[in-house]
């Protein structure tokens, strides 16, 4: 259905031209003084592509977009493709609004699980701007309607994972196109979406607005980041949330507010946890230059699992399925696990020493892991009883190709198809069994 900038207008209270006119009449009516806006300047775009949806939880979901030149906006949303009785939430939320010149955030919150809701961008150029009381509009650019389902038990477990993208778009074309015709609930982007972020602009492009044919790649299907050792590198990505947006501290505890990464929710059947394994060198290393503080964010993760793994949302799901970067184990017995002065982690022994055990007290099944460029799948042992998948890379030969990870709930099992998106072979399918002890599966 087409919502024009008519449509828009007519109902809209949203933005200065149309409040300042009617505020101008009503005074004029009264005989008084009134502020007359400066004319609004015409042709002017800022939207550079659709909205990218981010951060889904059961009652919330972000929405982000990237502009190209100075700009306010919104996200109208609904229950119903009309959008009618539409809620708006301004970008920046109270107070002042946002202005911004490369991306607009917005937060929608007070959803319901596992219901479709519809919605739209309204982004309004700030078409010139001379001072704070200088401010000449362009006319609102209103976007396409899209829809979205958030979590929630009642929704098919379907989602996919990508990961180790590292800004290669070539593949990254092919990838999104896999997850499309898939169909998930949720895209994982399990970390090194990035290389090196030294501005924002960057980030803006590999999240916001990847060059490839489908510039809605995440506007029905939100993403669910990660971070990966590369999304720590570089002097603006400790800003990243000026793009992709931290979980809600309403998520967590207040003892665990700066714990932006982490989730913990149900998707049907599967509780899918999210952590993160941090920088690939201890926090020593002398490339560090003593900036990294990765033990402790590690250790406060772990505080956070075991309660979040104890929710009885969580604790009843028939599987949980963590996602992370890093792997959390290797057989190799030369593989670093990041305690080591040369080279990089081949996998997280810190973390698997903190995170392991809780794991294996809850019945996690499986780990969803990245980072080695390497498809493999580690199967669970005795003494670590869940298994591990790891996707593959950004190259393009038999030991190093990108992977769609693909899971669904199906048959009595939860069943993760990886496929090798450079041949469109399936090269791994690995089923998993409801946990014992849920709800008196022994
Ligand atoms: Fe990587
Ligand atoms: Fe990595």
């Amino acid at each position: 259905m087409e919502l024009n900038r008519r449509s828009f207008l007519a109902g809209g209270t949203l933005f200065a031209a149309g409040a300042l006119a009617r505020t101008a009449a009503a005074a004029r009516a009264k005989g008084e003084e009134t502020y007359t806006p400066p004319p609004v300047v015409r042709g002017v775009r800022r939207v550079k592509a659709e909205p990218v949806l981010q951060c889904p939880a059961p009652d919330s979901m972000g929405v982000a977009w990237a502009v190209d030149g100075l700009a306010n906006g919104a996200v109208e949303f609904s229950d119903n493709p009309q959008l009618q009785n539409a809620k708006t939430v301004r970008c920046g939320g109270f107070g002042m609004t946002s202005f911004d010149d490369q991306a607009l955030q917005v937060r929608l919150v007070g959803l319901k699980p596992g219901t479709r809701y519809w919605y739209r961008t309204i982004t309004m150029p700030i078409a010139v701007y001379k001072s704070a009381y200088t401010i000449q509009l362009g006319e609102p650019e209103v976007g396409n309607v899209h829809s979205f389902v958030t979590p929630g038990e009642s929704v098919p477990a379907r989602f996919c994972v990508m990961n180790d993208t590292h800004e290669n778009w070539k593949q990254f074309g092919p990838i999104v196109e896999d997850i499309l015709a898939f169909g998930p609930a949720l895209t994982v982007w399990n970390g090194d979406a990035t290389n090196t972020t030294e501005e924002k602009a960057r980030a803006v492009e590999t999240f916001l607005a990847p060059p490839i044919a489908r510039k809605d790649y995440a506007a029905d299907i939100p993403l669910l980041f990660t971070n990966g050792n590369h999304d720590f590198r570089g002097k603006w990505i400790r800003r990243l949330d000026e793009v992709m947006m931290a979980r809600l501290p309403s998520e967590r505890s207040s003892r665990d507010w700066d714990l932006k990464r982490n989730f913990a929710f149900r998707l049907g059947d599967v509780a899918m946890i999210g952590l993160d394994t941090g920088e690939d060198k201890p926090d020593w290393h002398p490339k560090w230059m003593g900036f990294a503080n990765f033990s402790p964010y590690r250790a406060a993760q772990a505080v956070w699992l075991k309660d979040a793994l104890a929710r009885p949302e969580i604790a009843n799901a028939p599987y949980i399925v963590v996602f992370c970067h890093i792997p959390l184990f290797d057989s190799d017995p030369d593989a670093n696990p990041g305690d080591r002065f040369e080279n990089w982690a081949d996998w997280q022994k810190e973390c698997a020493d903190l995170w392991g055990p809780l794991f294996a007290e809850a019945g996690v099944q499986v780990v969803v892991a990245a980072h080695k460029h390497h498809y493999r799948y580690d199967p669970a042992t005795a003494s670590r009883p869940w298994a591990q998948v790891v996707g593959g890379g950004p190259g393009k030969n038999p030991w190093n190709f990108p992977t769609v990870i693909k899971g669904e709930t199906t048959g009595g099992e939860l069943k993760l198809t990886v496929k090798n998106i450079l041949t469109g072979q399936v090269v791994g399918k690995h089923a998993f069994k409801p946990r014992k002890g849920f709800l008196g599966i022994s």
